[in-house]
């Protein structure tokens, strides 16, 4: 790791000017002129014209954010009672009373009356003890919290930022590492370019973005290395930040946030960050971060900051200003302590004494005003929203878009920046790697086919065409066909497992959320039909079942729209349970109640009238109806056939001369001629016994087949409706 920083410390003229730091890496302006092959490095060529001109222009301050008076508010109440209900009708008020912590009517004051701005160029960093609210400040910031809940402004340029805007222009880096840990760090950054960068920039200039933001994030060694996760080896937790990172500004964003980018990180991999952090922001963004606490060289690469402490700010301007502030209130620093050690120790302090923090929060607001007249910052020139934002996209910011100038600026860059079958594409390609790299889930699954497959076998070897033959195939149906449902539980985990990285990327609009449905769907099926025909080869002449090639071919294919039936119900069980185990349990249940539904155990027509419905949404119905229709669909097939009668019942015993006897005394009271050869039972009769007669067996498949689709509708609503990533 140190070589890499002493590596990147070496680059000559780094510091020199923004156009210089820009050469490093070049930006995708750059990369969208340059025709192919390699980004060049500072110093190899005479830099291009244009970049005279934006190093020789005087700084404009094209971006300001600009906050002011942000509260936010939780209701704490522990007990739903009514009157805690009611109380929550004040909340509104007791917000604005300037108190902090939890007050009298229940509600907890996140942020009070946070104010302060963050311009283009410049790192702006939250600090404070862990509790003191920089999550929520930058939540609050990214645009991250529903609507209505936060009071105060937030503007851009003096413009309120749309949601919608904002998403598009923003970037935000979560606390956690969400990535898919058997991807290599380029693979995760090339889909990541792939998904946010226009499909009009060529994959080879796309290439280049990626290996231009890989030397830019200090990757270079890294770069062909697996993330990694619990299970298996893979980059370091720095490398993996900056990885987390890089998918946030493939498009080079004009505003980044972070949450504690460097928290559980070693001081060097905090700096790299930090540093990586300082050029992102050099080259034209505004950079927002919190930070636990900064060492001393991470602090020197600041420019503002925002102390906080229990929602309240009790110091925000440069990091210099810091020992001045501190001996203006009486508390001067000694000379060789961390400035911000001190001062979050004086802070803790403070919080513990009778007073708590409230002196040093008024101390700051008359020393901010005092600084102001004493230095008023000089008037700048803003550029209205539309006008930056456009600057900054001729300057190669913001790749996903900006093809469009028309009025307004929310529509100057689109939404999503590639068309859906394309988006199709590379989720399937990526949902491929990843599988091809975890062959051992597959394999599995593949085990779970094989052995129940095998049991089923040898259990109903050979099957005979007698009343008890009969049974033991009804009962096969029926076991083999709820059995394709309980291995599709598998189907669990994978979502959510992925489901983070999933709320992360249409959070950001990777991509649309239908994309995501119809290529999980897509990608499941290859597995789908190989496991049907697997578990059809293996049970379908072992138990012997009728209809030949033709028969076999229907079974395969029953077997294949229930496995697809299944798969759809357990992924949208998925979108719904928030945990697996809860997900097992439920999937479990509702299996076990399809299949007592189905019309195995109980035939429908004996099922009580208020439990039918169940009776017609069981999936296990359907396939199982299917089956037995392809089975005994034949007048000519007979299983009770003569004295087989008395089979099931307790005459069985009796023996064969007397059955034949009571077979001929039958024959006469009935007034009809029964031998011992005459068939008694037809298939069609068993068909009908079993109350196997309302649906035709083609439509037993749509169905089970159309129960697949509809549940992977549901499952889109279930990811548009929860997931939404923002708080309440
Ligand atoms: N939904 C919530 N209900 C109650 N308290 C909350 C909720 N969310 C956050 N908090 C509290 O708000 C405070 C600030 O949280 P946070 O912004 O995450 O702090 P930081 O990021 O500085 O560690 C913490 O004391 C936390 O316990
Ligand atoms: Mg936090």
């Amino acid at each position: 790791m140190s070589s890499v920083v002493a590596e990147r410390d070496s680059v000559p003229n780094m510091k020199l000017s923004r156009a210089a730091t820009s050469c490093e890496s070049p930006s995708l302006g750059q990369i969208r002129q340059s025709d192919g092959g390699m980004p060049k490095v500072a110093g190899d060529e005479q830099p291009p014209p244009d970049h005279h001109v934006i190093s020789i222009e005087p700084r404009r301050l094209p971006f300001v954010l600009y906050f002011s008076n942000l509260t936010y508010s939780v209701n704490v109440s522990r007990k739903m009672t009514l009157p805690s209900l009611l109380r929550r009708q004040h909340s509104l008020h007791a917000a604005e009373r300037p108190l902090s912590g939890e007050n009298a009517t229940g509600t907890k004051i996140l942020l009070n009356e946070i104010s302060g701005e963050a311009r283009d160029g410049e790192i702006l960093a939250v600090l404070g003890a862990s509790g003191s609210g920089k999550s929520t400040l930058i939540d609050a910031l990214a645009n991250r919290m529903a609507q209505g809940s936060l009071k105060g402004t937030v503007t851009l340029n003096g413009e309120a930022l749309e949601s919608r805007l904002m998403k598009v222009i923003s970037a935000y880096v979560m606390q956690d590492d969400l990535l898919f840990p058997m991807l290599t760090v380029e693979e995760t950054l090339v889909f990541a370019a792939e998904f946010r960068l226009p499909r009009t920039l060529s994959k080879s200039k796309k290439k280049m973005r990626v290996h231009a933001l890989i030397d830019q994030l200090g990757l270079r060694k890294a770069a062909k290395t697996v993330i990694g996760d619990e299970g298996h080896r893979g980059v370091s937790g720095g490398e993996r930040r900056r990885v987390s990172i890089g998918i946030d500004i493939i498009h080079d964003p004009i505003i980044l946030f972070l949450d504690e980018p460097t928290s559980g990180l070693d001081s060097t991999s905090a700096f790299m960050v930090v540093k990586v952090l300082q050029g992102i922001a050099q080259s034209g963004s505004i950079v927002m971060m919190s930070v636990h606490q900064p060492t001393y060289r991470i602090l020197g690469l600041l420019d503002r900051l925002i102390l906080l402490s229990r929602g309240q700010t009790v110091f925000s301007g440069s990091p210099m200003d810091l020992p001045s502030f501190f001996s203006d209130f009486g508390h001067p620093m000694p000379e060789n302590e961390n400035k911000t050690e001190f001062a979050l120790d004086f802070i803790h302090e403070l919080e513990g004494s009778s007073g708590g923090t409230k002196s040093l929060v008024e101390f700051n607001k008359t020393w901010q005003s005092t600084k102001r007249t004493r230095n008023p910052e000089t008037p700048t020139q803003n550029l209205s929203l539309k006008e930056s934002i456009t600057a900054s996209v001729s300057r190669g910011k913001l790749v996903s878009g900006a093809t469009n100038n028309d009025a307004s600026s929310t529509s100057m860059v689109p939404d999503f920046a590639n068309p859906f079958l394309f988006e199709i594409a590379v989720l399937s390609k990526r949902s491929m790697t990843n599988s091809s790299r975890m062959p051992e889930l597959f394999g599995v699954q593949l085990g779970a086919i094989l052995v129940t497959g095998l049991i089923l076998a040898t259990v109903f070897w050979r099957l005979d065409h007698s009343p008890r033959g009969l049974q033991e195939r009804l009962g096969f149906f029926a076991f083999a066909m709820s059995t394709t449902y309980y291995t599709c539980s598998e189907a669990l985990p994978v979502f959510l497992q992925e489901r983070y990285i999933f709320m992360r990327e249409t959070a950001q609009n990777s991509y649309r959320r239908y994309s995501y449905v119809v290529s999980r769907s897509l990608t499941a099926i290859p597995a789908l039909i190989f496991l049907s025909a697997v578990f059809a080869a293996i049970t379908f002449w072992s138990v012997g079942l009728s209809g030949g090639v033709s028969g076999f071919l229907f079974y395969f294919l029953v077997i294949l729209a229930s496995f697809w039936a299944g798969s759809s119900f357990v992924t949208f069980l998925s979108g719904v349970v928030p945990h697996v185990m809860l997900g097992y349990t439920i999937a479990v249940a509702i299996l076990a109640y399809f299949l007592l539904f189905s019309g195995f155990f109980i035939n429908h027509d004996r099922i009580p009238l208020y439990w039918i419905w169940f009776h017609y949404i069981s999936l296990v119905k359907y396939p199982y109806e299917a089956v037995l229709q392809n089975e005994f669909n034949d007048p000519n097939k007979c299983f009770v056939r003569g004295i087989q009668i008395f089979d099931t019942t307790p005459l069985v015993e009796v023996p064969v001369a007397l059955k034949v006897k009571l077979l001929e005394s039958i024959s006469s009271t009935l007034g009809t001629n029964i031998s011992s050869t005459t068939c008694v039972t037809t298939g069609i009769d068993i068909l009908q016994k079993q109350g196997v007669t309302d649906l035709s067996i083609w439509n037993c498949l749509w169905i089970t087949v159309a129960w697949g689709f509809f549940f992977r509708i549901l499952f889109y609503f279930s990811l548009l409706l929860g997931n939404k990533n923002k708080r309440s």
